[in-house]
């Protein structure tokens, strides 16, 4: 391309329901700083999803707010569900949920990191010396499973009783693709990588196993693999999480695993993930950042849940999308800071009180005000 010309590079910000729109709107605000004191080219727009949208144009997911998604370099999205959703009609809310934004959008790769903070071990409940230390990545294959398997559904049958159906399947190719991912990751992190199945009982599972392996021995013999079974996996995730570095499993197993393991960090609200498409020939890809939790209708509108994990999911995107790496580490650093002092009640100790929603973000840009303020001579790490 010659000369590169800087442009501005687009977020479409989709909030969703419940908190999702509390904690995207915190992010938001951290981009804000982000463009006016670190120069970052990167602008948000918003955009209906849900049950506002819904509401005002008869669609959970409009044609517009689709486009859109696509268009953008990158998509912050809130939380899907909970009570106003659910009052939508099965077919409205098939056509536009939040799977099928993943399947339009290929997104088949789901990064959910898990990173002990020293400064939260107090919050989780597991002991301090079980999760200090802990640093993977839980990688979910995003666009396939049980999840989309065909058939499904409910069925009647004779006499009133009525007949539920899901399948789980999976073809090679799928597996192929997300054990690429992993093996990729595992190159740039420790070399080592659980996958995660039920190869003991479901015959996908097996085809799973026998994949995964395939490519490993075939391509990435420097990578060391390991499986699992997903009962014994979620045992050792709460026994001894260090063990674990990348962990490579299917959507649903990825689902659960992800929630479970958020414990190390304290609280499912501090939990970041980036959900990537394939490249195309240009190298660019289409990427939906999200935090792991949902919308959380047990305190949705009382303005007290934990912004961080959708902060953190930002700073996924600067690393991941937008080309910026070390103002991501900013980032994170400065959540780590936060948080030494202030914290939503989801994390927070009892000799303190608890935080809103928005103080919890002014720490964050009161603590990027800080790291960037210090001379250079005195710069502190941004780990
Ligand atoms: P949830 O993640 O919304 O909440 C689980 C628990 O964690 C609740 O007690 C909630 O208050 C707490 N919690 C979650 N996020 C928090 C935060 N940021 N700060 C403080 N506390 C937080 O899961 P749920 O209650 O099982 O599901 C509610 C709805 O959300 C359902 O409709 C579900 O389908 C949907 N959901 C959506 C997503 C998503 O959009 N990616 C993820 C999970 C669940
Ligand atoms: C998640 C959520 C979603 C999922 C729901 C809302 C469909 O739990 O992103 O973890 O199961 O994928
Ligand atoms: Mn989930």
């Amino acid at each position: 391309m010659g000369l590169s010309v800087k442009r501005t590079q687009t977020l479409l910000v989709l909030p969703g329901e419940g908190i999702g729109r509390e904690v995207t709107a915190e992010a938001v605000r951290v981009l804000d700083w982000l463009r006016a004191k670190r120069g970052v080219a990167v602008e948000a727009t918003t955009a209906p999803f849900g049950s506002d949208a819904y509401r005002d144009q008869g669609q959970v997911l409009p044609a517009e707010s689709l486009a859109k998604a696509k268009a953008a370099d990158a998509v912050l999205f809130g939380a899907a569900g909970g009570p106003e959703f659910d009052a939508i009609p099965e077919a409205a809310r098939r056509q536009g949920n939040l799977m099928r934004l993943r399947r339009e959008l290929g997104l088949f790769a789901d990064l959910r990191p898990v990173k002990a903070i020293p400064a939260l071990a107090d919050a989780s409940t597991l002991k301090p010396e079980v999760i200090a230390g802990v640093d993977m990545i839980i990688l979910r294959e995003l666009t396939g499973g049980v999840y989309f398997g065909e058939p499904r559904g409910v069925e009647r049958l004779p006499g009133g009783k009525r007949r539920g159906v899901n399948t789980h399947e999976y073809t090679s190719e799928e597996i192929h693709r997300i054990a690429h991912f992993a093996f990729e990751l595992a190159r740039t992190r420790s070399r080592r990588v659980t996958s995660v199945d039920k190869a003991n009982v479901m015959e996908a599972g097996q085809l799973w196993r026998e994949e995964v392996q395939a490519v490993r021995d075939a391509h990435y013999q420097d990578v060391a693999l390991t499986h699992l079974l997903v009962d014994t996996a979620a045992m050792q995730l709460v026994r001894e999480p260090k063990q674990f570095d990348v962990i490579v499993t299917d959507n649903l197993f990825g689902d659960i695993l992800s929630d479970c393991a958020a414990m190390v960090t304290g609280s499912l609200g501090m939990l970041p993930s980036a959900e990537l498409g394939v490249p195309d020939a240009s190298g660019r890809r289409h990427a939906l950042y999200e935090p792991v939790h949902g919308s959380a209708p047990d305190i949705a509108g009382q303005g007290i849940a934990n912004p961080l994990g959708a902060i953190l999911s930002l700073a996924m995107a600067l690393r991941h999308s937008f080309g910026r790496p070390e103002d991501a580490a900013l980032v994170e650093a400065a959540v780590i800071d936060a948080v030494g002092e202030t914290r939503t009640a989801d994390i927070a100790l009892a000799a303190r009180p608890a935080v809103g929603t928005t103080a919890m973000a002014d720490a964050v840009i009161a603590a990027l005000e800080a790291r960037t303020a210090t001379a250079p001579a005195k710069r502190r790490r941004a780990t």
